[in-house]
């Protein structure tokens, strides 16, 4: 019989809209918004999938179980009953976050520990095996909310934070975070403009996660694809054979998107900024799509057909921010054009139906496109 999960997918504030629309996307059953995140229902494969497609998602939890927690004894006895030999892998390193509060709970450290003793007592009787916290980096990241007086215990089904691609080794100043770039790409309408072959252009790159993320959709790239076969871990109740063939399934879809790449640019004044961007974006296989160059904002003059997103310092909430609109592409323009405010742009991401390099009306085709910006892409990376 097929088990049917409960899931709770945490985003970054201001993005659970989206990330509700992403989940629909991918066909997943029962999806609602819901405080810091989304809500949805499925079997093990839905959970999968959420894991491995999801672009917006911080996290998918997946529900243990629900039971009384008015006092410490009550979450001690509720966190006992669950069978912890069937969901610990042996070895697993573990950690446990708590977030709300009952009557008597209103320390969350505290929670956090009763919550941890239970577990380890529970291995400690049943094989003898008392597993190792890791607050920073645990194979099984346990996450239990307090209300009403009733705990909901979950468990990190990825057994990492989904922001954590892989291929960002290394960073320059303030990087966006993977999940909050994807999150401005799909605000900006980004996939459809990649999709007519339309261009992109990061003006301030930095470290490339823009381009690179850009790449990722324009792709049709799971960013779960990017962790290898390693797959989720600590969860004992992980199935192999589902998730290998969504792996197989989903380097399907990254072979036949890279056929049909659009141009992908990101510049940045510092030059050594460039090359770590050119590193990540190699990392992330996509070293021969995203041309990488060193120059500034003033210096690159948006083309008149232009569409810009742009976000200003703390500016952190896509919904806050324009969408593709001539409103939004007249006051970058205007920053472009004065270069007054460059220095306090978070990030700017231009998209245009016409070549970011010959300006003309065209749309650039993509890799075998003969505008300048692809040849000399190609001719870097012969
Ligand atoms: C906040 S960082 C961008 C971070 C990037 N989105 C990432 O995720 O790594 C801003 C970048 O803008 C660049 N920058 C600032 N002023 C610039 C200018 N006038 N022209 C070009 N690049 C500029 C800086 O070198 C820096 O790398």
């Amino acid at each position: 019989m097929t088990m049917t999960y409960r899931y709770f997918a945490t985003a970054a504030r201001g993005t659970g809209f989206l990330l509700a629309d992403e989940l629909r996307a991918l066909g997943l059953q029962q999806v609602r918004e819901s405080g810091a995140g989304v809500t949805f229902a499925g079997n093990l494969a839905d959970g999968y999938r959420a894991c491995l497609w999801s672009r917006l998602a911080s996290r998918i939890l997946c529900e243990l179980g629900e039971f009384p927690a008015a006092d410490a004894d009550q979450l001690y006895a509720g966190v006992s009953a669950l069978d912890w030999p069937a969901l610990h892998q042996p070895g697993a390193s573990i950690a446990v976050q708590v977030t709300g509060t009952t009557k008597t709970l209103t320390n969350s450290h505290f929670s956090a520990l009763k919550v941890k003793d239970a577990v380890v007592d529970s291995l400690r009787a049943a094989r003898d095996e008392r597993p190792s916290v890791d607050a920073k980096d645990p194979d099984l990241a346990l996450f239990v909310r307090l209300r009403d007086e009733r705990a909901t215990l979950s468990f990190d089904l990825a057994g990492r934070p989904l922001h954590r691609r892989g291929y960002r080794r290394e960073a320059g100043e303030a990087p966006l975070r993977e999940t909050l770039a994807a999150a401005l790409l799909v605000r900006a309408g980004w996939p459809a403009v990649a999709a007519a072959g339309g261009a992109l252009l990061d003006p301030m790159c930095g470290a490339g996660t823009l381009p690179i993320e850009a790449a990722l959709m324009a792709s049709d790239t799971a960013p779960g694809l990017l962790w290898g076969t390693a797959g989720p871990r600590g969860w004992a109740g992980h199935d192999r054979k589902i998730w290998h063939g969504l792996m197989v399934e989903a380097a399907d879809r990254h072979e036949a998107g890279l056929a049909q790449l659009p141009v992908m640019v990101g510049r940045d004044r510092d030059e050594k900024v460039i090359e770590i961007a050119k590193r990540n974006a190699a990392v992330a296989g996509f070293a021969d799509h995203i041309l990488f160059e060193v120059g500034t904002v003033e210096s690159t003059e948006p083309p008149a057909s232009s569409k810009c997103i742009g976000t200003r310092k703390g500016a952190r909430q896509p919904h806050r921010l324009p969408t593709i609109s001539q409103t939004g592409c007249a006051r970058m323009r205007r920053i472009w054009r004065s270069g007054r405010n460059a220095k306090e742009s978070n990030a700017t991401v231009y998209t245009t139906q016409t070549c970011p390099s010959t300006r003309s009306q065209s749309t650039c085709t993509g890799h075998s496109c003969t505008c300048r910006s692809m040849h000399r892409l190609r001719r870097s990376t012969r």
